[in-house]
């Protein structure tokens, strides 16, 4: 069976993991350190707060912005749930807003007509590792910070500056099957040193001081810290960081990859009208590939064909205002078109090019193409 997504675990990472289960510190330490500072230079933000996954960084973003009971922030519905799930925990109201038929980013236009004298903040997730249009969605925005939800989208970039540097906050997943995999983990990106302050006591408990800190220094009083402000526990450790690190020198290479599997996607199946394929990357969007959707009317017959010849398939995402856990929102027509369309190929660094040519050889014959 070619699953939809595999991460990508050679002896690197195997070898980092025992170093660090030999080195006597498993918690949040050096390896986050470093980690952090690894990766903030690679997205190229002043500050990487490493968490243990997006939802966290979701979470600790709504509480930099002071987003709270009253306050509406616009989400895209086509997106995992976390996205919405962050805006509720904090007793704000989820705006939904629907997607655009190309690429599911957000319907820029609908944003705009959402924007109310409450909204405190716009969450933009970029679909699959294609980058939203920051500057088109900055003009809409004005003063309202903009959280760039890019758990798809390590290594994407728009106009040469990577996601996750976007925006006034960016938050990224590493989650098992993402771009960079940990298993678990998240990060929280940002230039601002006061958000980074705050972030990095809201991710342990409110404390002033991390273990390693207290452990490590050189200062009397070591076991003194002060706690000014409630927070939560959802640190990254140094278990998640040591793979991170070798993930992240290897990001380029796996990203590379996904973009060279993509190009045989479209080589493949551009002739088929029966189905539509994602935009192409050019010199402003260049997209992480983390998933690789096609749309056809036949769908449900597609995918079963595919599961008859052993290819597993995906759909992201139900959108997610049609969940009973947010009330009953009003209908967003496109996105709720998309979701009987959409199907998401198989798509991982280790996938071969045989793989590939057999989706393609698959697919082509459900539509009685050679
Ligand atoms: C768009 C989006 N946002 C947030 C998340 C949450 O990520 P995590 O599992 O790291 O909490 C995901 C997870 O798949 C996602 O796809």
């Amino acid at each position: 069976m070619i699953e939809v997504f595999r991460p990508s675990m050679g002896q690197e990472e195997i070898d980092a993991v025992a170093e660090v289960l030999r080195s006597g510190w498993i918690g949040l330490g050096p390896k986050t350190a470093q980690f952090e500072s690894e990766f903030s230079r690679y997205v190229g933000t002043d500050h990487a707060i490493g968490v243990n996954s997006a939802t966290a960084a979701l979470d600790l973003a709504m509480k930099l912005l002071h987003i709270g009971h009253g306050d509406e922030v616009i989400v895209p519905t086509m997106t995992f749930v976390s996205t919405a799930h962050a805006v509720a925990y904090n007793l704000a109201a989820p705006i939904f807003a629907d997607c655009d038929a190309q690429t599911l980013n957000l319907d820029l236009e609908d944003v705009a007509r959402k924007i109310t004298p409450r909204t405190k903040a716009i969450i933009a997730v970029h679909y699959g590792g294609r980058p939203v249009d920051i500057e088109a969605l900055r003009r809409i925005a004005g003063d309202i910070p903009v959280v760039e939800d890019a758990a798809h989208a390590c290594g994407s970039s728009y106009r040469g500056r990577r996601c996750g540097s976007l925006g006034e906050i960016g938050v990224f997943s590493f989650q098992a099957v993402k771009n960079l995999a940990m298993g678990d983990g998240g990060c929280l990106t940002t230039d601002d040193p006061e958000w980074s302050a705050r972030a990095r006591k809201l991710r342990w408990l409110g404390i002033d001081k991390g273990t390693w800190d207290r452990t490590s220094l050189d200062r009397s009083y070591w076991w003194q810290y002060s706690v000014e402000e409630i927070g939560l526990k959802c640190h990254m450790n140094d278990i998640m960081a040591s793979i991170g690190l070798v993930q992240l020198a290897r990001l380029e290479t796996m990203n590379a990859r996904r973009r060279a599997l993509a190009e045989r996607y479209f080589a493949g199946l551009t002739d088929l009208d029966a189905i539509g394929l994602p935009v192409r990357d050019d010199d402003v969007f260049r997209s992480s590939w983390h998933i690789f959707h096609i749309k056809t009317q036949q769908r449900n017959e597609l995918s079963m064909h595919l599961r008859e010849h052993g290819i597993n398939t995906g759909v992201h995402y139900t959108p997610i205002h049609t969940y009973r856990c947010y009330g009953n929102c009003p209908s967003l027509p496109t996105a709720e078109r998309m979701a009987d369309v959409i199907l998401t190929l198989p798509l991982f660094p280790d996938m071969g090019d045989a793989d590939a040519d057999r989706i393609i050889d698959a697919i082509r014959s459900f539509f009685g193409r050679s």
